[in-house]
């Protein structure tokens, strides 16, 4: 894990500077097909600097119904810095003290091959969302370019994947969410809502 923090945030001063124009065209695509509404209680899973709060400012949401969460302390430093009237935690999302049945949206954008034990990430969005909250993970590459991407940086997360479809459909559906989603074609994209 300690490999992993060090790893982000030594990238975390540098980070808002990576994004081109093409993906913050799909971050906007990726919110608006979530059908997320100014009502949503937002959890944003390993928020990073916060890239997607400007998308939930614009889509209505109000800064007090926004909760960042991110393990990397120099990440959630410009977090911070840019959004201070929003809550942002720095801790691991998995041992995290969070409110449960609390929120009707979770996020984990561009983040989840870095969970090395994805099906406890399943059960702990199932314990937090409230009944009808959805659970979106999403990437602004496919799974094919983001293989590619990992496979390509000599570093800590070389070896970070995505788990197979058939692995996301089963921990859905074992953590008690419908209405799957699972969509790779121009970008990685995944729902389910909590029955
Ligand atoms: C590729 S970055 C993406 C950040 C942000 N979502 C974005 O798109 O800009 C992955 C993030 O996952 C965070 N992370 C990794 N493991 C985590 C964990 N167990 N709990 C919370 N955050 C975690 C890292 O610190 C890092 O900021």
């Amino acid at each position: 894990m300690q490999d992993i923090i060090q790893f982000f945030d030594s990238h975390a001063k540098d980070w808002d500077s990576y994004w081109q124009e093409e993906e913050f065209v799909l971050m906007h695509k990726i919110l608006d097909r979530s059908g997320i509404q100014k009502e949503d209680m937002v959890l944003d899973i390993a928020c990073g600097t916060g890239i997607l709060v400007p998308f939930y400012l614009e889509s209505g949401i109000q800064p007090s119904r926004m909760q960042g969460i991110d393990i990397s302390p120099k990440m959630v430093e410009i977090f911070s810095h840019k959004f201070p009237d929003i809550p942002v935690l720095c801790d691991d999302f998995l041992s995290a003290a969070l409110p449960e049945n609390f929120f009707s949206y979770a996020m984990i954008f561009n983040s989840f091959p870095h969970f090395m034990e994805p099906e406890r990430v399943f059960a702990k969005v199932a314990e937090i969302l409230k009944p009808k909250g959805k659970l979106i993970i999403a990437h602004t590459k496919t799974r094919e370019a983001l293989d590619m991407h990992h496979e390509r940086s000599s570093s800590v997360v070389k070896s970070h994947r995505l788990i197979e479809d058939s692995l996301f459909l089963k921990y859905y559906e074992k953590y008690g969410f419908i209405d799957i989603v699972l969509d790779n074609d121009f970008y990685f994209y995944t729902m389910g809502i909590k029955k």
